[in-house]
Protein backbone atom coordinates (compact mmCIF):
# COMPACT_ATOMS: atom_id res chain seq x y z
CA UNK A 1 0.00 0.00 0.00
CA UNK A 2 1.89 3.74 -1.27
CA UNK A 3 0.40 6.41 0.95
CA UNK A 4 2.59 9.26 0.30
CA UNK A 5 1.37 11.67 3.06
CA UNK A 6 2.83 10.58 6.05
CA UNK A 7 5.22 7.80 6.87
CA UNK A 8 6.96 6.44 9.57
CA UNK A 9 10.36 4.32 9.56
CA UNK A 10 12.52 2.80 12.14
CA UNK A 11 15.92 3.77 11.52
CA UNK A 12 18.32 1.07 12.11
CA UNK A 13 20.10 2.01 15.83
CA UNK A 14 18.61 5.47 15.57
CA UNK A 15 14.96 7.01 16.01
CA UNK A 16 11.66 6.71 14.21
CA UNK A 17 11.77 9.18 11.34
CA UNK A 18 8.23 10.67 11.02
CA UNK A 19 7.36 12.16 7.60
CA UNK A 20 3.90 14.10 6.90
CA UNK A 21 2.77 16.68 8.33
CA UNK A 22 1.34 15.79 12.05
CA UNK A 23 0.18 17.22 15.57
CA UNK A 24 2.25 16.44 18.79
CA UNK A 25 0.14 16.29 22.15
CA UNK A 26 2.56 16.06 24.81
CA UNK A 27 2.21 15.05 28.59
CA UNK A 28 1.79 18.92 29.21
CA UNK A 29 -1.08 18.69 27.43
CA UNK A 30 0.38 21.22 24.87
CA UNK A 31 -0.24 21.12 20.69
CA UNK A 32 2.92 20.97 18.67
CA UNK A 33 2.74 20.72 14.74
CA UNK A 34 5.57 19.28 12.66
CA UNK A 35 5.68 20.22 9.28
CA UNK A 36 7.28 18.05 6.98
CA UNK A 37 9.22 15.74 9.20
CA UNK A 38 10.94 14.66 12.42
CA UNK A 39 12.92 12.05 14.44
CA UNK A 40 11.11 10.58 17.48
CA UNK A 41 13.61 8.82 20.25
CA UNK A 42 13.43 5.16 20.39
CA UNK A 43 16.30 4.96 22.72
CA UNK A 44 15.15 6.86 25.96
CA UNK A 45 17.49 9.16 26.30
CA UNK A 46 17.26 12.04 24.33
CA UNK A 47 17.38 14.94 26.80
CA UNK A 48 14.65 17.00 24.35
CA UNK A 49 11.92 13.71 24.79
CA UNK A 50 9.69 13.25 22.71
CA UNK A 51 12.40 14.13 20.03
CA UNK A 52 16.27 12.45 19.38
CA UNK A 53 18.36 14.71 19.79
CA UNK A 54 21.50 12.21 18.57
CA UNK A 55 22.21 10.80 22.17
CA UNK A 56 21.83 7.17 20.62
CA UNK A 57 25.08 7.13 19.22
CA UNK A 58 26.26 8.85 22.64
CA UNK A 59 25.23 5.76 24.09
CA UNK A 60 25.84 3.26 20.80
CA UNK A 61 22.05 2.10 20.87
CA UNK A 62 21.37 -0.62 19.44
CA UNK A 63 17.69 -1.98 18.19
S1 LIG B 1 16.88 7.73 19.36
FE1 LIG B 1 18.12 9.43 19.11
S2 LIG B 1 18.36 10.21 21.10
FE2 LIG B 1 17.13 8.46 21.38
Amino acid sequence: MENNQNKIEIAANGPILVQGTIEIKHSDGRIEIKEKSCALCRCGHSANKPFCDGAHRKIDFKG
